[in-house]
């Protein structure tokens, strides 16, 4: 995989060497169950405590506002079931956005199906929900309003400090899926007035199998699991201490390095766009530059299959397309349709997001890559 160019760091990151040093000890001489009572298991305590703190801090809320979870996923069926669950006598109404990921989206469409009622807000042509929407859809009967911080496929940001603003008003709890978002853009809880956000390790710099949620002190939630008492009993289980430790240290490296991190990911992406728009005059990028992702460059390649383009690509070149292709048809994905994208420039996206390793003279060749590769399919 030598000069292979890695530009899908919204599917995955690799495990940052700090990290994978900071986890590898816990899988060999520092292997202690944290419930047992004596050094090794209470060495392993303390080491999932020092990672709850490094997560709590990056988001800036107190550690024992941190559950450890699987993942991105787990973070939001947690969130989204367990307040559900635990709210019945409220209310069984929610309200989510038409671009959540399935991890939203589907523990959504299941509620629905056991008697709850859903209602998934619209967005606007660059993705976003409409603040004015959530408070005019809130009801008696709402108990949670779940909007994404980040689009995993746009890079919208979302005016989550004004929706906040407005479920705090209304008494209704607020869940966001900061998958995206952590360690590419400020993430201050406290400035949200946010009640449940999701973490997902593996799109920052931690290993793929670990997450966090973390639940506002005072927040009740269902567990959705059965067992020991792990994790207040919202994670039972023995825990995953290598991945915890991880997830803790990829937390603490993302809040020392945001602000450098935010400007070279903004300078690869520009650097990625405008060689493009040198070579190509059909380009067309979607959402607003301000509110997106400074990583993410969602951008359609009028008159070229994206799916055709990342197939050419894939020996060189890693990116992903807006559209997914199954049994030999091609779907439009549902976040290009919620933006009311038409479907001949849906099919030609492609998904291009930097990394903290992604360097200028990569971006040079990608860019060539890319062009070349167009060229050729026209
Ligand atoms: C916005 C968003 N939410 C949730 C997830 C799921 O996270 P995980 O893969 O850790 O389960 C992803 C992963 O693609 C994501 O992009």
């Amino acid at each position: 995989m030598e000069n292979y160019i890695y530009l899908d760091y919204n599917a995955t990151t690799p495990v940052d060497r700090e990290v994978l040093e900071a986890m590898l000890p816990c899988l060999s001489q520092q292997f202690g169950n944290p419930s047992s009572n004596y050094p090794l298991g209470q060495q392993a305590y303390k080491a999932i405590q020092q990672a709850r703190e490094q997560v709590g801090a990056l988001i800036n809320v107190s550690a024992d506002e941190i559950v450890f979870t699987s993942g991105g996923t787990e973070s939001n069926n947690l969130a989204i079931l367990g307040v559900a669950y635990a709210n019945q006598s409220k209310g069984k109404h929610i309200i989510t956005s038409s671009i959540e990921h399935p991890a939203v989206i589907n523990v959504c469409k299941f509620l629905e199906s056991k008697g709850w009622e859903v209602t998934y807000l619209p967005v606007d042509k660059n993705g976003r929900v409409n603040p004015e929407d959530v408070e005019e859809t809130i009801r008696p009967d709402t108990v949670l309003v779940s909007i994404m911080h980040a689009n995993n496929e746009v890079g919208t940001i979302q005016e989550i400090k004004k929706i906040g603003e407005i479920t705090s008003q209304n008494n209704v709890l607020f869940h966001t899926d900061a998958a995206q978002s952590l360690g590419k853009i400020e993430t201050q809880v406290d400035l949200f007035h946010v009640d449940l956000l999701s973490i997902a390790g593996h799109k920052l710099y931690a290993p793929k199998g670990v997450g966090a949620l973390y639940v506002k002190k005072g927040v009740h939630l269902q567990n959705i699991t059965w067992g020991a008492s792990q994790e207040k009993g919202l994670k039972p289980g023995t825990e995953n201490v290598a991945h915890i430790v991880a997830l803790g240290k990829a937390c603490e490296l993302a809040r020392q390095q945001l602000k450098v991190s935010q400007d070279h990911l903004l300078a690869m992406k520009m650097q990625l766009l405008n060689g493009l728009k040198v070579h190509l005059d059909n380009v067309w990028v979607h959402g607003q530059p301000e509110m997106c992702l400074p990583n993410t460059l969602s951008m359609a390649i009028e008159g070229v299959s994206a799916f055709h383009l990342a197939e050419k690509l894939s020996s060189k070149v890693a990116i992903s397309t807006g559209s997914a292709c199954h049994a030999n048809t091609i779907n439009v994905s549902s976040v290009l349709k919620a933006m009311q994208v038409d479907e001949k420039r849906a099919l030609s996206t492609v998904r291009l997001s930097v990394g903290k390793y992604t360097t200028r003279e990569e971006i040079d060749r990608a860019v060539s890559e890319i062009v070349k590769a167009v060229t050729e399919l026209k």
